[in-house]
């Protein structure tokens, strides 16, 4: 690819790596763009789940992928014309996502939409393969993770957060018991402890892990010359005030 013509910040990483929430934090810091190139291939896989596409007939997911009607509008993502912000979230969307984004010719389809968010005065791209294969120029790219562990605690916390309850995401996992919390992490009901949640959640992430590091397209792992920040100990806060002074730095 030519070199962007505006400076690329990547920010890769495993899923619930906080790399959603530091892109984010930084694009605003900077004042850059931001892509959430995981909500596209997200909004790809809700496409195509909602309108039943077998997953075998490459075509059709290709199809899909280059008609796809995808809007960012601040923090909310529209699919043809309606608010889907809420419903790509769901972990079966996720997983999803991970199977279809293995296939090359949906990778193809996508890439230029996504190269097309780099525009003055610049661009924060947050993914698995930003650094590595869409913005192999970029001038700072960063690998964001940390134990699956870790994550699946987060990453709980974050979905039930999603689901706009009054009460506290800590006390609703805690309590580990709501339908409505079991059914929008995809896990089978019943079940009644925290450690259990989190245990189903970490298996999911292992699972996603595990498709996204080993498939043969694009891979997640490190791109070359990436600075990989292991963030277990680390508040969004740092992380972030750490990726500014590594930019600062650089540029
Ligand atoms: O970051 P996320 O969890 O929203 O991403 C969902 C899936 O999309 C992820 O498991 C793999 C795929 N994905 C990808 O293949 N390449 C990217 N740059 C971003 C996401």
């Amino acid at each position: 690819m030519a070199n962007s013509p505006v400076p690329v910040l990547t920010i890769d990483g495993p899923v619930a790596s906080g790399k959603g929430t530091v892109a984010r934090r930084v694009a605003e810091a900077l004042g850059f763009h931001l892509l959430d190139s995981g909500a596209i291939y997200r909004a790809h896989a809700f496409a195509c789940l909602r309108q039943n596409t077998n997953a075998n007939d490459i075509k059709a997911l290709e199809d899909t992928a280059k008609v796809l009607a995808l809007e960012f509008l601040g923090d909310q993502v529209w699919i043809d014309g309606a608010n889907a912000t809420q419903e790509i979230r769901a972990e079966a969307v996720g997983l999803a996502a991970s199977a279809l984004s293995a296939i090359p010719d949906v990778r193809a389809a996508l890439l230029q939409r996504q190269r097309d968010f780099a525009k003055a005065p610049g661009l924060v791209a947050d993914g698995r393969d930003m650094g590595t294969v869409v913005f192999p120029d970029a001038a700072l790219k960063i690998y964001l993770t940390t134990t699956a562990h870790e994550r699946a605690t987060r990453r709980a916390l974050q979905v039930v957060a999603s689901l706009g309850t009054t009460n506290s995401p800590k006390q609703l996992i805690e309590k580990g018991n709501s339908d409505t919390i079991l059914g929008s992490l995809g896990l089978e009901s019943p079940l009644r402890s925290a450690d259990a949640v989190r245990a189903q959640v970490e298996a999911q992430i292992r699972q996603r892990d595990a498709q996204d590091k080993s498939r043969a397209i694009a891979p997640l792992r490190p791109a070359a010359g990436a600075i990989v920040i292991d963030n277990a100990n680390h508040t969004p806060e740092q992380t972030v005030a750490g990726v500014l002074a590594l930019w600062r730095l650089r540029r």
